[in-house]
């Protein structure tokens, strides 16, 4: 079957994976693209409503493997709503943040066991996988310095360096171990540097 291009923006906090949205869809409306624009966790209103249980500072502390389930709960609501009718009537779907965040915020971050991720990946999206993962990479002292000028910390934004850390390098793991899926953009260069590899990995989808 015919589909469109699903394609998705990784990276930690405040690398710029919303800045570049925006080019990516201006882009998209630039070659006559159809497409929609959404995110994770979220996309549907029940999906959003988990992401506010998931980002919300509490007293509680939220055990891993329920932050991860309820990761995975958003996730199958966005695909059976929106993402996969979108793939199939053709659109191309841009997402900010999917399955690579999991590994790296859930897996890396929080060190859950990997192999369950995967169980969950498959039991979720079946073969769905995006056809281009574009990882924006830059070290978590920028980054949080960059995410803290957009308003309060939430709960991922309020844990120690040393977290961040765990995503980034679990990202970049992901990257090395499929490099054909991936395209590891350096997020510390100036926006229009970066902008200008990102439009190259975007021509040459088309
Ligand atoms: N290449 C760049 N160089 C300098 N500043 C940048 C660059 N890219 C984005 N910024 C700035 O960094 C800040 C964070 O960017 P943005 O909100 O797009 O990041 P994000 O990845 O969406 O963050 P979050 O993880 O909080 O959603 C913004 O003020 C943005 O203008
Ligand atoms: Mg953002």
């Amino acid at each position: 079957m015919q589909h469109g291009k699903f394609i998705t923006l990784e990276g930690g906090e405040g690398v710029g994976k919303s800045t570049n949205l925006r080019f990516i869809t201006d882009w998209m409306r630039s070659r006559d693209i159809e497409f929609i624009q959404t995110r994770e966790p979220g996309g549907t209103p029940l999906a959003e409503q988990l992401r506010t249980l998931l980002l919300e500072k509490r007293e509680e502390s939220v055990d891993p493997t329920a932050e991860l389930l309820m990761v995975f709960a958003a996730r199958a609501q966005h695909l059976a709503e929106v993402i996969r009718p979108a793939l199939a009537r053709g659109a191309w779907v841009i997402c900010d943040r999917f399955t690579d965040a999991t590994y790296a915020y859930q897996g890396g971050g929080r060190s859950l066991d990997l192999s369950l991720i995967a169980q969950l990946e498959e039991t979720v999206q079946g073969e769905l996988r995006p056809d281009r993962i574009l990882l924006l990479d830059l070290d978590p002292e920028t980054g949080l310095a960059r995410a803290a000028t957009t308003g309060a910390a939430d709960r991922f934004e309020s844990e120690k360096l040393d977290f961040f850390h765990k995503v980034r390098n679990a990202y970049l793991a992901r990257a090395a171990a499929a490099p054909a899926r991936y395209a590891v953009v350096d997020a510390a260069r100036p926006l229009n540097e970066v902008q200008q590899q990102l439009a190259a990995e975007l021509e040459s989808l088309l």
